[in-house]
């Protein structure tokens, strides 16, 4: 039903990156629908001719396919002005929630941590609790549905982190910190800081990070980190080091040689890093062999984990991560084996979880 998004190129020792079993830690649930399922809600509304999207163009004009060039400052709108207004009701929110569980399984990912930004939709009667419930009955379905079938793969394990946006004011992250209470063991296993990194007024947001890690025993924090020069100041940066602390970064691009060493000398920290947004966003200067990829990936006591971040958006699953790394930093077969494994250790999802992982992951 719903066609994951190929663009696998093959690496110098023909690996197969989509059977290649991987872990995805970074992934926000909303900016993970693909076009086509976006297009189905919209003429599933359009037929119901609902009033949110009477002046809605169709996501395949809205967003055509093979159009990634977002940057920072068009891509933040697209969700308020677009994709939170046609995923507004119960239905439309478990079914893209199925879809994108559906094409990270098809890529052969094992492990999934999506995130989201926990949103009310007034219109259909749904509290912020009952967005996060119905995420989750979403994934039980899928998982249920996954121990069913009899399809050879292995099953895709799901948890959810919940996303505090830079933008919220203090009252709005602890509503965020309480729902993560409220549901952590129950599906959810972390908080995560995201939105728009031009907002630079955050400090406000310290206490719900330190509250966290105390008062919920377990629970993983994971910060976007220097995704932008604005967001990337040794005050910001230092300051984030101190949130939980948090147990893994997203991006790590604009890190002064100082916050680098803060970072190393750490040690265990999750890196989760995202070439094709990075490079079709214009985060960084350059192409994919420009990427900051090559010099973490030196560093021995981190662990790096590649994530699409918003595959909805940046068109680039995570097996093409994959073969974009082995093409433009020449990794053997071996060793893309020994990257996907640097995830195991930094999932949120527990010791059982990454037995399992252990297992199942490719050695060679
Ligand atoms: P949602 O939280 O599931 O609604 O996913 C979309 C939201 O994730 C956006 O509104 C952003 O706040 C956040 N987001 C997605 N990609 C990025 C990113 O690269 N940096 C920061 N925030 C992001
Ligand atoms: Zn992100």
């Amino acid at each position: 039903m719903f066609n994951p998004t190929t663009e696998v190129t093959p690496g110098a020792e023909m690996i197969d990156f989509r059977a290649l079993p991987k872990i995805e830690l970074h992934a926000h649930l909303s900016g993970s629908i693909s076009r086509q399922c976006l297009h189905e809600v919209w003429l599933k509304k359009k037929g119901e001719s609902a009033q949110s999207v009477v002046d809605l163009p169709d996501p395949l004009i809205e967003m055509p396919e093979g159009k990634h060039d977002y940057d920072l400052t068009t891509f933040f709108p697209l969700f308020s002005r677009y994709i939170y207004r046609l995923v507004d009701t119960k239905w439309a929110l478990t079914y893209t929630t199925l879809s994108v569980l559906q094409d990270f399984a098809a890529d052969g990912v094992v492990y999934l941590e999506l995130r989201t930004t926990p949103r009310a939709m007034p219109q259909a009667a749904l509290s912020k609790a009952d967005y996060i419930q119905t995420i989750l009955d979403a994934i039980s379905q899928f998982e249920s549905a996954q121990s069913l079938s009899h399809d050879a793969n292995p099953s895709m394990k799901t948890n959810l982190i919940l996303t505090i946006d830079r933008r919220n004011s203090l009252p709005e992250a602890e509503e965020v910190l309480s729902l993560t209470k409220q549901f952590f063991n129950k599906g959810v296993v972390g908080l995560d800081l995201a939105g728009d990194p031009a907002r630079t007024e955050i400090q406000h947001l310290a206490p719900v990070f330190q509250k966290a890690k105390r008062e919920i025993p377990g629970v993983g924090v994971t910060l976007h980190f220097g995704e932008a020069e604005s967001s990337g100041t040794d005050d910001e940066l230092d300051m984030l080091l101190l949130w939980g602390p948090p147990d893994r970064l997203g991006h790590v691009i604009h890190l002064s040689e100082g916050i680098k060493e803060k970072v190393i000398r750490r040690g265990g920290v999750g890196l989760e890093l995202c070439l094709s947004c990075n490079v079709r966003a214009g985060m960084i200067t350059g192409d994919y062999g420009d990427h900051h990829f090559q010099e973490w990936y030196k560093v021995k006591n981190c662990n790096i984990v590649l994530g699409t971040d918003d595959v909805g958006v940046f068109g680039s699953p995570l097996s093409n991560e994959y073969a974009l790394v082995a093409e433009h930093f020449g990794l053997s077969r071996s060793e893309i084996c020994a990257l996907a494994r640097q995830g195991i250790d930094v999932i949120f999802g527990g010791e059982e979880e990454k037995e399992r992982l252990r297992r199942l992951m490719w050695h060679e």
